[in-house]
């Protein structure tokens, strides 16, 4: 067994309706493929009705399952009411959100006009709470239950420099998941998050890394396990938190990173630098060596 192979039995997700926001392409996608591999069926929007077409076509081929594709901005809350009805009238019901839609502009804040800054906080925040509550209002007047999965990132908790609007904004959806947790409970809605470390997509990494910038900053090295993610990983991770399986678990934020945000947090870490001759000579010097 393999941590790239699909973890759940088949059939885990059967009989659910999910919608991906930002489905289209990078992992996004890959969480979607398995959610359909699993038995789901499957909703996917993003901007770009194309990619997402060619998408739900790729997807129905390689599994046999259902996907809907259906534009939706989901800053624009008129495009985010049209498309959860759209999405409903299409499947009768959906049972589950992945909020995974997102915008991210690496940059030193001050370079960053008003503008660029608020149109990461509207796809993030305003976007997520947009999808968020067009379904929990939905969910909650149809008396049915539902869950969400919101996509975080590690340094929603700790803050990162160069990304300062996608951390205000992450930080602001992990808020949101852990009070709509207890909140919206006792209507049978889990919320959880998820907060990956790198796992390597084709657009944000060109994108966020161009050219040789991303062997230089590799991440890899960053990470204590000494790699970076599968999607595979996260799949599997996003489908036990979407199935009935975690239908304990709520209000959870869980990383999956390899151990990267705590090899920054840990005030001793960078000791990995030391070599064991240097750590030879000091325990030696301390008269203990033997
Ligand atoms: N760095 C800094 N500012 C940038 C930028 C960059 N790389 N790219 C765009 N901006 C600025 C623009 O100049 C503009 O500000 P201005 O009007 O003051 O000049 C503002 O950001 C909005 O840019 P625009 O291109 O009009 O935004 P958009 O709404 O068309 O698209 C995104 C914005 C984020 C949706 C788009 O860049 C995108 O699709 N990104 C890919 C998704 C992504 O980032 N994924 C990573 C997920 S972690």
């Amino acid at each position: 067994m393999s941590y790239t192979e699909g973890m759940l039995k088949e059939g885990a997700l059967k009989g659910k309706n999910i919608l991906v926001t930002g489905g289209g392409t990078g992992l996004g996608k890959s969480m979607g493929l398995y959610f359909l591999k699993l038995g789901a069926n499957l909703v996917i929007t993003s901007r770009k009705l194309e990619v997402l077409q060619e998408t739900a076509q790729e997807m129905e081929k390689e599994t046999g399952g259902k996907v809907l594709a259906l534009a939706c901005d989901v800053r624009e809350i008129d495009q985010v009411e049209k498309m959860w009805k759209d999405a409903v009238d299409h499947f009768g019901q959906i049972h589950a959100v992945l909020n995974n839609a997102a915008g991210n502009f690496i940059s030193p804040t001050e370079r960053l006009s008003t503008n660029a800054f608020n149109t990461v906080l509207d796809i993030v925040l305003k976007g997520t709470s947009q999808v968020t509550l067009t379904a929990g209002k939905h969910w909650i007047k149809e008396k049915q239950k539902g869950t969400f999965l919101n996509i975080v990132t590690t340094y929603a908790w700790t803050g990162s420099g160069y990304v300062v609007p996608s951390a205000a904004a992450k930080a602001g959806v992990l808020a949101m998941t852990r009070s709509l947790a207890v909140e919206w409970a006792k209507y049978n809605i889990r919320s959880n998050a998820i907060a990956p470390g790198p796992f390597p997509t084709e657009g944000a990494w060109s994108r966020l890394l161009p050219g040789d910038l991303v062997k230089k900053f590799d991440p890899a090295k960053k990470v204590p396990v000494g790699r970076v993610g599968e999607h595979q990983e996260l799949a599997n991770l996003a489908a036990y938190l979407m199935s009935d399986f975690s239908a304990y678990v709520n209000g959870e934020v869980i990383t999956i990173d390899g151990g990267e945000w705590l090899q920054g947090a840990g005030e001793f870490n960078n000791l990995d630098q030391i070599p064991q001759e240097l750590w030879d000579m000091m325990e030696a010097s301390r008269g203990k060596k033997g």
